[in-house]
């Protein structure tokens, strides 16, 4: 692996979902590997698990790990070619990345989108600007429309909690107060179709997301009738693709409960705004994996972190 933009950096799913799996039983087996190597993990917005887990993946490969808040820290940033930098940004993309590819042998990012215009988010212009003129591999943090280690993630706690060889997942779009990007919904949908799953996509009628990701997979509008028979029942709330970036309902009759959920496994990406997404009685029973698969976050990395030093 050369980079990790996307899950198309993924060679073969299967067998990186395994290399994850056997890295839990021995965290420091490859400590050497990055000795003397470091990672700069900057971020445009605000993260716990990818942030902590990143760093811990990294450090049980024995690299050393910077870490920049580049909103708040760092000096604002163009990405404009050409343009004329009398406003408010400081610093091009062009000197910003070649400059970072000098301190550190791998540059993770995290940059979430507008949701005010849907071209330039699809455009995916922070992290393709970073991939264009860094001379070190880029790592997506999460993207304007992209969240691939979580959707590795995902796939890994799938593969650990399945008890058939085929499950049925269902993601279920759950109520928000706030308009939410679609990069968790988009990369799960995509991890779907490159597992052994049965999968199905649950939501309110102007909900649906791009169908260049969500491809052939069936749409269910009735939450009910998608939930039934599920083995996992994966809720996210995601903004309206179609009139991009709107809220269309709120419905709190979306929210996942213990009688839907029937016998399923709970799954979220988390944070999770309780009693909204999802009821206390889901995530506080023993059908809720939301722990676990938080913890998958660092093997996830730390997986994909392995294949990138084993390249370089
Ligand atoms: N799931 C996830 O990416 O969590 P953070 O936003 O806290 O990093």
């Amino acid at each position: 692996m050369k980079q990790f933009l996307d899950l198309e950096d993924i060679q073969n799913v299967p067998n990186l979902i395994e290399k994850a799996i056997a890295l839990k039983t021995n965290p420091f087996a490859h400590k050497e590997l990055g000795n003397n190597k470091s990672i700069g993990l900057l971020f445009f917005n605000s993260s716990l698990r990818t942030r902590l887990s990143t760093q811990k993946a990294a450090q049980n490969l024995g690299m050393d790990v910077m870490i920049m808040n580049l909103n708040s820290d760092g000096w604002g940033l163009e990405f404009e070619d050409g343009s004329v930098m009398n406003a408010n940004t400081a610093e091009h993309i062009k000197e910003a990345a070649a400059v970072i590819s000098q301190y550190v042998d791998i540059i993770a990012l995290r940059a979430f989108p507008s949701l005010t215009d849907k071209k330039k988010d699809e455009e995916e212009q922070i992290i393709k600007s970073f991939q264009k003129y860094a001379s070190v591999p880029v790592v997506n943090m999460e993207s304007a429309t992209a969240h691939p280690l979580q959707a590795l993630t995902d796939a890994i706690t799938i593969t650990e909690f399945k008890q058939k060889n085929r499950p049925k997942v269902v993601l279920t779009w759950a109520p928000h107060p706030r308009a939410l990007p679609h990069a968790v919904p988009n990369s799960f949908a995509k991890m779907m179709q490159m597992i052994a799953v049965d999968f199905v996509i649950t939501h309110p009628k102007g909900y649906e997301l791009n169908p260049e990701i969500t491809k052939n997979t069936p749409i269910i509008y009735n939450q009910e009738e998608a939930l039934k028979g599920a083995d996992f029942v994966y809720a996210k709330n995601w903004s309206s693709y179609n009139d991009y970036g709107q809220i269309k309902s709120t419905d709190e009759n979306w929210m996942v409960t213990k009688s839907k959920l029937q016998t399923a496994k709970f799954m979220h990406c988390l944070p999770v705004r309780r009693n909204v997404i999802v009821a206390d009685e889901v995530l506080d029973s023993n059908q809720s994996l939301v722990i676990q698969q938080a913890n998958n976050r660092t093997y996830a990395a730390q997986a994909v972190l392995k294949e990138i030093l084993e390249n370089r």
